[in-house]
Formats: structure tokens, sequence, C-alpha cells
């Protein structure tokens, strides 16, 4: 996601987090940050150069195929393991679960920074999709009279244009009414959103499961180089991006209260 697509996940995340959770947050954020997680959420984005060996870490890209596969999927250019989205995902987790543990080693406020992030990217379809095409990014295509690329269009264009038709131009405006459908229309599934009974901690593996679905039923589907996407996209798709940023949000909190459920508290 852009900056609007993180800054929402992680807004939304904060409503949900318990009070524990919220504490252990507020002592690891930077001062910059203000008490606001959402502020610091597109900071792993603004150190993409800085932080080279970071890059490989915001996706994750099968070879051509429709599901994901760990073991085959997450590395990076050098067949690195653990080297992508969900393995930055799981190894940010696990260092956090030592917070309150003075003698780790680990920037915990890095940690959480990066983790709440990358939550927030491995919920958008083409940060899990194709190698050859780079998670749609080599596919130029128009934005209804403006070039852009797929990638860029799920990442920005979509959620821009979604705030100029519907939401006053004004993020907060299109976060409330996610907010209104987590609890309204999807309350049903929200309960499952949050279930991990999986074999991590974290079930990052089944978010990218299920992005890479998406970008395959969704993103990729009637997409050719130099197609025109407009309404027809967009009135499509629009609710597939409100629900992966609504689902980021609420699997992130959920995945914080988790960490910090046992060993806040101390001194
Ligand atoms: N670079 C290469 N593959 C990518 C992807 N799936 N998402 C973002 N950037 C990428
Ligand atoms: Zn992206
Ligand atoms: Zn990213």
């Amino acid at each position: 996601w852009g900056k609007e697509g993180h800054y929402m996940v992680c807004k939304i995340a904060e409503q949900y987090l318990t009070k524990r959770a919220s504490n252990a947050v507020l002592d690891l954020l930077p001062p910059a940050a203000e008490g606001e997680l959402a502020s610091v959420c597109s900071w792993a984005d603004q150190v993409r150069f800085r932080y080279r060996w970071a890059s490989p870490l915001h996706y994750a890209n099968t070879p051509g195929v429709c599901n994901f596969k760990y073991s085959r999927d997450c590395h990076n250019s050098r067949d690195e393991l653990d080297m992508c989205v969900v393995g930055a995902i799981n190894n940010y987790t696990t260092q956090l679960l030592n917070y309150k543990d003075s003698s780790n080693g680990y920037n915990l406020t890095e940690s959480i920074m990066f983790l709440a992030h990358f939550m927030g990217d491995v919920h958008q379809p083409l940060h899990v999709a194709f190698e050859a095409d780079e998670g749609g990014n080599t596919i130029d295509v128009r934005w209804y009279r403006r070039k852009s690329n797929l990638h860029h269009v799920w990442d920005v264009n979509m959620i821009e244009t979604a705030m100029r038709d519907f939401y006053e131009r004004d993020v907060n405006v299109m976060i409330e009414s996610i907010e209104k459908n987590i609890t309204d229309g999807w309350s049903d599934e929200v309960s499952q959103w949050k279930a991990c009974n999986g074999d991590s901690v974290t079930c990052a593996d089944k978010y990218a499961s299920e992005s890479i679905k998406l970008a395959c039923d969704y993103a990729y589907k009637d997409v050719d180089e130099g197609s025109t996407l407009e309404d027809d996209y967009f009135f499509s798709r629009l609710p597939v991006v409100e629900k992966r940023i609504a689902q980021g949000g609420v699997r992130l909190a959920a995945l914080l209260n988790r960490i910090f459920s046992k060993k806040v508290g101390g001194n």
C-alpha cells in the first residue's frame, strides 16, 4: 500500500488494541510518533534506501501460480530463505515476544514499525503475486486517463479515487466508513479474521495465501499490458481493497494483543 493505505490499516488497528497492548505500543513508539501507531506505519517505506536488505521484506512472489508456498516463495533474489513479507512478520513477532527482556539485543522500536507496516503489505493482493511482472509493477496500464501500472493502481490509485469520489478527500472519513463495515456488514466474519489456529504465531502464511488468490481473481483478472482501467474495474475491485484494509487492521491489532498479552506489566 501507499501512505494512505498503511495509515488506515494502523488507525483501524489502534481501535482494537487491548489496554495492555496499547501501553506496550506507546512505550515502544519513537517520540516523533506522538503516541500514534498510524503515524509511523509508512516508516518502512521511507527507509527503503537506507535499509536496502529490507526491500524484499515488503512482498512475496510466486512462479506464476495462484497459491503461496513458504518454502518455495519466501526468499529474496539471492535465494535466502525467510526473506519475504511472511518471514518478516514472523521474525519481528518473535523479536517483540522478548519485550521486557532488556537483554534482548533488538531495536524493538524498529521491530514494531516494521511489523505494523508488513501486516498491511501482506494484505495488499499484489504484494503476494507473480514474480515475472514484479507484482504488477511492470504491467503498464491507464487509470482512467492517467498513466500508471497495475501495482500502483492497487497501492494508491483506487484509494485516491475512492477518497475523492466518496469520502470528501478525507482519509478519516474513509476510515470511519470501513470501521462501520467492520461492525455492521462484516461483523459475522470478523472473529474468523482474527482466528489463528495454524502452526505459526502470526498466521501470516494464511494472509499471503488469501492475497495471491485475490490477485488472481481480481487484480490480474481481465487486465493486459496497456489496458485502460476505469469504472468497471474500480467498482468491482474497490470492495476488495476496503476489505483487505479492514482485515489488515483487525489482524494487526489481534497479533499485537497476543504478543503483549503476557510479558507486559513487569518493571
Ligand atoms: N517488487 C518485486 N515484486 C514485488 C511485489 N510483489 N510487490 C512490490 N514490489 C515488488
Ligand atoms: Zn506496493
Ligand atoms: Zn511496503
